[in-house]
């Protein structure tokens, strides 16, 4: 465990022109790709292997060994497509990324490009958030006019081109199938795997997906070695990430720090909840990750970690809710999103998600029953494990790890016949 922070993507935000040019390379940028081109590809897989760096989009799956799935000296295309979708409830750590440090994500891709050998890459990006289009389309022209973009970059015979790809603004785009069928014209749902993206992806040809965080951590593992990187972090949780604080903190922000940090640590350096307020709950990885209680404080935040204690890392989203929130009003929130984003493709989703906006409207306003609870879990029973991918799976994490701790606010409604903590109610619940 370390309460120390470990700024490295985010060294440099507050800096006025840190996504430009000269502001990357002030720091040192586009050395790494210097030193990368004078490398084999296969040194740099194997970088990046001993590093244990895992995917920063959500699963963890170590990156090195994905890059190393992609067949080599077959003939075909090979692809890098970087995950820029960022749609999770609470997810907010590569939009200000690509924001504030555009040339990191690019020098990485770049490195990876190389690495996989692929001559086209692909940055696809959130529809809705033109700002961050713009400034990665003005980053990718200057990173052409410098060199490292094009034929034969920096003279080494490698060329690649990037495209800035932007969505239509769908939260199942960034689930990594849904996004190829998406960026190959299609409508976005999953598709049946396998075969995986590694052996047949864009345009059914190797295609390495990862996400904005995973591809601009590339660059410093490539500068500062991989022993370096592995250095931080935990035994199979190594390196560093960013943690999103959000929601009743004193401080909300990007807090870089080595995986297996506690919610502990990161609050002291956040100023802790607001004033005059204590912990309730919070989500340890955006809102598909079973919520977690002030009982968790001091879960080291690692992928095994959160994993024993019954959640999941995920993206390092922590929304934190104090003592004020209505728990079963949250989980409603975030079940109609799930509802809405439900991309229809698969029966215990499509209607599953429905039905659990319904009775947690009617849990909300007081007019369920306790049997409703025991609806929702079977509701839940018939999505987790039987949809088509992990969007379901998603669904149901707030939901029965809310009833699981927070069963007798969901009763308090009930019994009440309206929310406990809306303001009209006489008189205030005494509940967590
Ligand atoms: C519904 C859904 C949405 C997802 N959204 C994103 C996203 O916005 N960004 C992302 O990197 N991964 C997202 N993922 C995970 C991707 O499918 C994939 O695992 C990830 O891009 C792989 O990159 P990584 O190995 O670098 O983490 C999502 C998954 C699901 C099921
Ligand atoms: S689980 Fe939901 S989002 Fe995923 S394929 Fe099925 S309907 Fe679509």
């Amino acid at each position: 465990m370390t309460g120390t922070l470990t700024p490295v993507l985010t060294a440099h935000w507050d800096e006025p022109d840190s996504f430009t040019l000269a502001g990357y390379r002030r720091h040192g940028g586009y050395q790494a790709l210097a030193k990368a081109l004078a490398m084999q590809p296969d040194d740099i897989i194997a970088a990046v292997k001993g590093s244990g760096l895992r995917g920063r989009g959500g699963a963890g799956f170590p990156t090195g060994m994905k890059w190393g799935f992609i067949p080599q000296g077959d003939g075909k295309p090979h692809y890098l497509v970087v995950n820029a979708d960022e749609s999770e409830p609470g997810t907010c750590k590569d939009i200000p990324l690509m924001l504030a440090t555009p040339h990191a994500l690019i020098e990485g891709a770049i490195i990876t490009s190389y690495a996989i050998r692929a001559e086209q890459a692909f940055i696809y990006v959130r529809g809705e958030v033109l700002h961050v289009v713009r400034r990665l389309q003005q980053a990718v022209a200057e990173a052409y006019q410098a060199g490292y973009l094009g034929r034969d970059i920096l003279g080494s015979g490698y060329g690649l081109d990037l495209v800035i790809h932007a969505g239509a603004g769908a939260y199942i785009c960034g689930e990594e199938t849904a996004l190829l069928d998406s960026l190959e014209g299609f409508r976005g749902q999953p598709r049946l795997k396998p075969p995986f993206p590694a052996v047949a992806g864009l345009y059914a040809c190797p295609t390495v997906i990862n996400n904005v965080e995973s591809i601009a951590s590339v660059p410093a593992i490539v500068a500062s070695g991989a022993a370096w990187f592995a250095g931080m972090g935990t035994e199979r949780s190594k390196g560093f990430g960013i943690f999103s604080l959000t929601g009743h903190v004193t401080t909300p922000g990007q807090y870089e720090a080595p995986l297996g940090i506690t919610l502990r640590e990161l609050l002291a350096q956040a100023g802790g909840i607001r004033a005059g307020h204590r912990l309730k709950f919070w989500t340890p990885g955006g809102s598909s990750t079973p919520i977690f209680t002030d009982e968790h404080l001091d879960v080291p935040l690692d992928f095994e970690s959160v994993g024993a204690a019954g959640s999941m890392l995920g993206t390092r989203a922590l929304q934190i809710f104090d003592e004020t929130t209505c728990v079963v009003r949250a989980v409603l929130r975030w079940t109609e999103f799930y509802e809405h984003e439900s991309c229809g493709k698969c029966t215990p989703c499509r209607e599953g998600t429905f039905w659990m906006v319904r009775v947690l409207d009617r849990l909300e306003r007081g007019e369920g029953t306790d049997s409703d609870l025991d609806k929702l879990l079977d509701i839940c029973d018939n999505i987790l494990g039987r949809a088509f991918c992990a969007l379901g799976d998603g669904a149901v994490s707030p939901v029965t790890s809310s009833i699981k701790y927070f069963r007798d606010e969901f009763i308090e409604h009930a019994k009440r016949g309206g929310c406990p903590f809306d303001p009209a109610a006489a008189t205030a619940w005494a509940g967590k």
